[in-house]
């Protein structure tokens, strides 16, 4: 088969192996790019390690706290130098806390902010930067549904997505004449660590399907389908877009 997608030994990071970003480093490795994949947590990376394994694609793994910009910047030269360079970012760390407005601590805001959205900022300029000088380069952030509707109980993570929302697009903008494309992929609800325990109380999960015309709640796999579009040389003329994989959720 061609390499219709161009994403043949493409020097890639992703931070963040959880459900997602294990899904799009997954399916990046299966595409052919060579990629380093960090997170905290080390049983997340090496599941996602063994399951690209058994499919016969390679995913070299580093682990790393992100939770201060010299972490970031620390983490995006290192993986430029086991790369040789960098052409294709995903981001897809994050967290929520989920409380009602008058009940959040300092410390529910601050620690949202900072893995949502300051990491999505420090990783971003560093990879930017080396994107830049290469003229050329595909980044793609996991925003969310709540980036543009109200949930309750979202104040830190849907102000988090909102801004994730714009600073890409500002990104976009200033990159765009170097060939770097930035885009956000806004799914919403998708079974992973970060949602399952919620999904399994008080009748959750039919609630939130009823909610969605497509009757039923995303995949993964689903997620991943578009982050590998969008991180291929054949969607090198869309920038700054945010793509909602909701099955319609955010038409309602
Ligand atoms: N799952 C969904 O329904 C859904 C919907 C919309 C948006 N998103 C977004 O997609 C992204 C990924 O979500 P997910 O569902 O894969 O979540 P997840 O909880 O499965 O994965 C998050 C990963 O981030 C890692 N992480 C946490 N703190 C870290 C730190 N300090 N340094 C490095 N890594 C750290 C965790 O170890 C974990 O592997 C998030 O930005 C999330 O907001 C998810």
């Amino acid at each position: 088969m061609t390499d219709w997608l161009q994403l043949r030994e493409r020097p890639t990071l992703v931070v963040g192996a959880g459900g997602l970003g294990g899904a799009g480093a997954h399916a990046l490795a299966l595409a052919g790019a060579r990629v380093l994949l960090a997170d905290v947590d080390a049983a997340n990376l090496e599941t996602v390690r063994l399951r690209a394994k058994e499919a016969g694609a390679e995913i070299e793994t580093i682990q790393a706290d992100l939770r201060t910009p010299e972490a970031c910047r620390a983490l995006v030269a290192e993986a430029a130098e086991k790369l040789g360079g960098i052409e294709v970012f995903l981001h897809a760390v994050g967290r929520n806390v989920r409380k009602p407005l008058a009940e959040l601590g300092d410390d529910d805001w601050e620690s949202v902010v900072n893995l949502n959205l300051s990491t999505a900022y420090w990783t971003g300029q560093a990879v930017g930067k080396i994107m830049v000088e290469r003229g050329y380069g595909r980044m793609v952030y996991c925003s969310s549904v709540s980036g543009l509707l109200a949930h309750a109980h979202h104040a830190p993570y849907a102000a988090t997505k909102g801004g994730l929302n714009q600073l890409l697009r500002v990104m976009a903008r200033e990159w765009a004449p170097h060939g770097v494309t930035v885009n956000g992929v806004a799914p919403g609800y998708i079974e992973t660590n970060l949602t399952k325990a919620y999904l399994d109380k008080d009748g959750n999960r039919e609630k939130l399907e009823s909610l969605v015309p497509a009757g039923r709640l995303g995949r993964p796999d689903e997620v991943a389908d578009t982050i590998t579009y969008l991180s291929s040389d054949r969607a090198g003329f869309i920038t700054g877009q945010v793509v909602y994989i909701d099955g319609g959720r955010t038409l309602v």
